[in-house]
């Protein structure tokens, strides 16, 4: 059988090294900056801002089995926009049956003075319309989570945009020496297969709640397996001694009448 040429790190010119290292580098910091927009985006949706929970990723997906959208939103992303004493008479409206005369009375002048600058219908079309009575209504319907559009749009823009960053990071990977094999090949099949499971399981959990756990556990497997891969990757490529029989290969398997990598 002949030898592959599977070629180690330390048998790559130092420029190509150079070139993976600062891509390793500039994607891990977009891997954490990624956790950061899951954190802010998801924290406090189940009314505690402090953490990200299951319930969370549940109230994102399923909705909220108590909460109308309005204040979900209150809770999570748009919890900044307002003081918590203006926050605290909105979802008292709500609670009271958010009746037109209240809306007149004490919610237009907060929504005019906090959230029209975006939620005016105008400035982004896409975003709920706040500056009518119509639109707030639409607003406290139940909750019933991310909708199918939405989930359509975000899991083109994830299986494209992530699928390139982990064919980057395990191409790079894939120059490790590693043994056994099949470890190193499960932590290179592993984040292509936790993102369709992370993403197929959004779906469910927006149908069965309980599949926010198929979601957590996906992400937390993808980001181990990425973990891996990264610190891998330039652990061999700078400080790694190759064992002595590949070593005098000068980092290419050596024949040995097995199939290489
Ligand atoms: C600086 C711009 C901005 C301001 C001000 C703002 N929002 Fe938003 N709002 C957004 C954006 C962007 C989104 C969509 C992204 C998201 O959901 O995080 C959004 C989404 C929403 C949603 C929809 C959530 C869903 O279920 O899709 C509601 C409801 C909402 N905002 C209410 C408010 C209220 C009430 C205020 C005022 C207290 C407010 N927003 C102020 C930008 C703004």
């Amino acid at each position: 059988m002949s030898n592959r040429q599977f070629l180690h790190f330390s048998a790559l010119p130092m420029s190509t090294r150079m070139v993976y290292t600062m891509t390793l580098l500039v994607l891990g910091t977009g891997y954490l900056f990624a956790m950061l927009q899951v954190f802010f985006s998801h924290a406090g949706l189940d009314g505690n801002a402090k953490n990200i929970s299951a319930e969370d990723i549940r109230v994102a997906y399923h909705g909220s089995e108590s909460d109308t959208r309005l204040e979900t939103a209150l809770k999570g992303p748009m919890a900044d926009m307002l003081p918590p004493e203006e926050r605290s008479v909105i979802f008292k409206w709500v609670k009271d049956g958010s009746t037109p005369e209240g809306y007149e009375q004490k919610v237009k002048p907060i929504l005019e003075s906090r959230c029209l600058a975006c939620h005016d219908g105008v400035a982004n079309p896409h975003l709920p319309n706040l500056s009518n009575f119509e639109g707030i209504s639409k607003v406290v319907e139940k909750d019933t989570g991310a909708t199918i559009p939405t989930l359509v749009r975000v899991s083109h823009i994830h299986l494209f945009g992530i699928t390139f960053i982990f064919f980057i990071v395990s191409s790079i990977f894939t120059h490790a020496y590693m043994r056994p094999l099949w470890m190193k090949c499960v932590i290179i099949v592993l984040p292509f297969l936790t993102i369709l499971t992370d993403i197929f399981s959004w779906y469910l959990t927006k149908w069965i709640p309980g599949f926010a756990w198929f979601i957590i556990a996906s992400g937390a497997l993808m980001g181990i397996s990425f973990t891996a891969q990264w610190v891998v990757s330039m652990w061999q490529m700078w400080f790694y001694k190759l064992p002595p029989e590949i070593e005098g290969c000068g980092g290419a398997l050596p024949v040995m009448g097995r199939s290489q990598d």
